[in-house]
């Protein structure tokens, strides 16, 4: 018997694609809308294969507002995952238009579609970056929101937006209120250890891992480690790495908690998914040499504007609310990382 179904937008990305195992694993049932711009049909069937399971695929823009509304009368939707979005830093300062067009407005007719259907539950993908820089490196949810970048700026108008369309129905009360989780990512890495489905970036990746996987496989020549006179101890660049499995896990937890007591007054509440823990880039070369025994060709280079010296998750609040920490630890997530690299050298083949 299946529990409700969920539509994950931008199910075949890297992250969307491992909440798609998650909950179909759940005995959820899933339907995914995709454009593809980021990602391949593959990835879907890929999902398939492991669970078992088919789900409905519509490949369409979320900015198509009649695509989106033929979903919603199709399919019995209880619930919205939304992973659709573009999140490359660098190209959202290149490309500010296309980002806010795509993240901003796509998500304002995904909530238009939804309103109209009465779909008023959301689990929306956050992120670290929409914190002002803190000078201990460590964010809680209450610290203050001020992105320094049009990417992290989507994410906070997105943010505010989620959080007035929230307040509205609970003072109005006319129906059922707007549940909304805001799930907070700090650096997501790593893959399904069965090595199906992973992290297929586009040309030259942009991420830390993904670079340091092409580069031990031979595919790029060398990595530059961008800063090593930060105030850190080896110098370079702290995040706080999460094991992808990990972060949809809290996809989960966040599910059942809007559909528990704790959101019965409707509303919208922000988590921070993390680890708690930072790591070094150093730390992340020296532990991928000792777990795969290959070796990564680094040099320093400049430090790159915008980039904070540390940054890591205080993740209390999730582990409180939501019964949800992290259980895999940095080994974890590079063996996962290498084992999807090993067996998809060209990542996923359509
Ligand atoms: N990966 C990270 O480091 C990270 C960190 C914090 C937050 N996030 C957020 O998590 C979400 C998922 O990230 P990801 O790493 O899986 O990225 P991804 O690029 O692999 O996945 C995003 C998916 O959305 C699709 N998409 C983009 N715009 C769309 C549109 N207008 N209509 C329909 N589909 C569209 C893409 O084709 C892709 O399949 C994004 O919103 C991202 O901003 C990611």
């Amino acid at each position: 018997m299946n529990k409700h179904t969920v539509l994950v937008t931008g199910g075949a990305g890297f992250i969307g694609s491992h909440a798609c195992v998650e909950l179909l694993q759940a005995g959820y049932g899933v339907v995914v809308v995709d454009n593809l711009v980021n990602s391949k049909a593959e990835a879907l069937s890929r999902v398939e294969r492991i669970t078992g399971k088919t789900l409905p695929f519509y490949q369409a823009d979320i900015r198509d507002k009649p695509a989106l509304t033929e979903i919603f009368a199709k399919e019995s939707i209880a619930t919205v995952m939304h992973f659709a979005g573009l999140k490359a830093v660098g190209e959202s300062c290149e490309q500010p238009l296309n980002y806010y067009h795509n993240n901003v407005y796509g998500t304002l007719v995904l909530l238009e579609a939804m309103r109209d259907a009465n779909v008023k539950q959301m689990v929306f993908s956050s992120s670290a970056t929409v914190y002002q820089p803190s000078a201990t490196g460590e964010y809680s949810e209450d610290f203050p929101l001020g992105a320094i970048n049009p990417y992290g700026r989507s994410k906070v108008i997105i943010e505010d937006i989620l959080r007035d369309v929230s307040a509205v129905d609970k003072i109005k009360q006319n129906g059922a209120p707007w549940k909304i989780a805001l799930l907070r990512y700090f650096n997501p890495i790593g893959a399904h250890e069965c090595g199906m489905i992973g992290e297929d970036p586009n040309g030259i990746p942009n991420n830390l891992m993904p670079y340091v996987l092409q580069v031990a496989i031979g595919k790029l020549r060398q990595l530059s480690v961008f800063g090593n006179d930060y105030p850190t101890p080896d110098g370079t660049g702290i995040r706080d790495y999460i094991h992808v499995v990990d972060l949809v896990k809290g996809h989960i937890k966040a599910i059942e908690a809007i559909e528990s007591d704790k959101f019965k007054a409707g509303g919208c509440h922000a988590y921070n998914l993390g680890t708690g823990k930072g790591y070094s880039v150093l730390d992340i070369v020296n532990t991928f040499e000792k777990v795969t025994g290959r070796k990564v060709n680094y040099q320093f280079a400049p430090r790159r504007t915008g980039d904070l010296a540390e940054s890591f998750a205080n993740p209390e609040r999730a582990a409180r609310e939501l019964d949800w920490v992290a259980e895999k630890n940095l080994d974890d997530m590079i063996t996962d990382a290498w084992n999807w690299q090993v067996k998809n050298p060209q990542g996923y083949v359509d």
